[in-house]
């Protein structure tokens, strides 16, 4: 995933109030064809993602994964985006 090139496309239109559950953006640049698509935070997703986590989550979660910063998220908050990439002489 290209972290910056996302930020550019999604975060301006979140902050003039857009909705994350339809946000999506298409274009065809560099030879390429190119999809995106908001990932909103749910209320399903703070379990693991939000502010206060449950003592024997929060564990497992620091056990398998002791990297994970995916946390603070409350929802409705942009969480991520899936992004897809095709070259376009392949289509
Ligand atoms: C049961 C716990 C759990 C729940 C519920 C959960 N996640 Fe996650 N999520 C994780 C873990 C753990 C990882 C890290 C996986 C890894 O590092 O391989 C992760 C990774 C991610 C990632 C990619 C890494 C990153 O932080 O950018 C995204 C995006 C994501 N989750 C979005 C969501 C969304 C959206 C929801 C709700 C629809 C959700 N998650 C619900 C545990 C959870």
């Amino acid at each position: 995933m290209t972290g910056r090139h996302n930020n550019s496309l999604i975060l301006p239109r979140a902050r003039r109030g857009e909705s994350l559950a339809t946000m999506e953006t298409v274009s065809s640049e560099s030879g390429e064809f190119r999809y995106m698509k908001a990932i909103p935070t749910g209320d399903v997703c703070t379990g693991c993602h939000g502010t206060q986590i449950a003592a024997p989550l929060a564990n497992a979660l620091k056990e398998r994964y002791p990297a994970d910063r995916a946390t603070g998220f409350v929802a409705g908050d942009l969480r991520g985006a899936f992004s897809v990439r095709i070259a376009a002489d392949g289509l």
